[in-house]
C-alpha cells in the first residue's frame, strides 16, 4: 500500500498552558481533497503550521510527502503550496508580477512561468486584470490570486487555510468549484469534482463550544489537497 501523503501520529502542540493541538492522529491518502473542520481555536491552523514545519510539535510526529516535519521541513515546503491565514501578497505589484516572482523563487523557467500565469489567471477569471496593482483588487480577487500562487509551482500537495474566509456564498461556491476543477484537470482527485471534501475530520470542540455540523456546505475551513505526482 502506498504511504499516505500525510501521516500524523499523536501530534500535540502546547503554548504554555494552552493545548492548541492535543493528540491528533490521522492519515490522508494521495489524490483527494481533504477537509479539516472545527470551531474557532480548535487547532486547524496550528496543525497546518506543524505539517509545514513552521512550528515544532510538543509531542508526536508527522510525515508529509514522506518527509519528517521536524527534520525535513524544507523538502516539505519545496513540494507543497500553502495559503495561510494571511495571504501575504505584494500589494504594490501586479498580479502577474506576484506570480512571476513566486515562480522565480521556485526556479521555474520564464516560459513555464508565463504559461502558468496565463493558465491560472484565465481559469480564475482574472486574466484581463493581470496588470492591475493588486491593492486595487477586491478581497475575493486577492484571495483567488493567493490560491493561484499556492498552486503555481505544481506542488504535490496544497494546504489551504480557510481559502473562502470572508467570501460571499456565491464567491465561496465558485472558488470551491474552481479548486475542484483545477484538481480534476491536474488528473487527480475525481471526488473533488463533486464539491465538498470526500473525506473530512473534525477537531474536538473546546469545552463549551458547539461542534459544527459536517455537511456539504462546510468545505471552506482548512483543507489539504493531495495529488499523486
Ligand atoms: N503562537 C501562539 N501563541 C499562543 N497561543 C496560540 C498560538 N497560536 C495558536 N494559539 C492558540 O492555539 C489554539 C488553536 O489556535 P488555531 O489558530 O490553531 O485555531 P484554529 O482552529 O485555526 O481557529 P480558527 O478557526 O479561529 O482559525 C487557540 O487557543 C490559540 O489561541
Ligand atoms: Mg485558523
Amino acid at each position: 500500500m502506498p504511504e499516505p501523503i500525510i501521516h500524523i501520529e499523536h501530534l500535540s502542540r502546547f503554548f504554555g498552558t494552552v493545548k492548541a493541538l492535543d493528540d491528533l492522529s490521522l492519515e490522508v491518502p494521495a489524490g483527494i481533497v481533504f477537509g479539516f473542520l472545527g470551531p474557532n481555536g480548535a487547532g486547524k491552523t496550528t496543525t497546518i503550521h506543524l505539517l509545514l514545519g513552521l512550528l515544532e510539535p510538543t509531542e508526536g510526529q508527522a510525515r508529509v510527502l514522506g518527509f519528517d516535519t521536524r527534520t525535513q521541513a524544507e523538502a516539505i515546503r519545496a513540494h507543497s503550496g500553502a495559503l495561510l491565514e494571511f495571504a501575504g501578497l505584494y500589494e504594490r505589484m501586479s498580479a502577474q508580477d506576484n506570480l512571476d516572482l513566486y515562480g522565480r523563487i521556485y526556479q521555474m523557467p520564464a516560459s513555464a512561468r508565463q504559461a502558468r500565469i496565463k493558465e491560472l489567471l484565465t481559469h480564475l477569471d482574472l486574466w484581463e486584470r493581470r496588470r492591475d496593482q493588486v491593492s486595487t483588487w477586491s478581497r475575493g480577487m486577492k484571495q483567488k490570486l493567493a490560491v493561484a500562487r499556492a498552486l503555481f509551482h505544481h506542488p504535490s500537495l496544497v494546504f489551504l487555510d480557510e481559502p473562502t474566509a470572508g467570501f460571499d456564498p456565491i464567491a465561496a461556491a465558485s472558488l470551491r468549484n474552481d479548486l475542484a476543477s483545477l484538481v480534476a484537470r491536474a488528473g487527480h482527485a475525481p471526488r473533488a469534482a463533486r464539491g465538498c471534501p470526500c473525506r473530512s475530520t473534525q477537531q474536538p470542540s473546546p469545552p463549551g463550544t458547539a461542534r459544527r455540523e459536517q455537511d456539504g456546505s462546510a468545505c471552506e475551513p482548512a483543507g489539504a489537497c493531495g495529488c499523486r505526482n
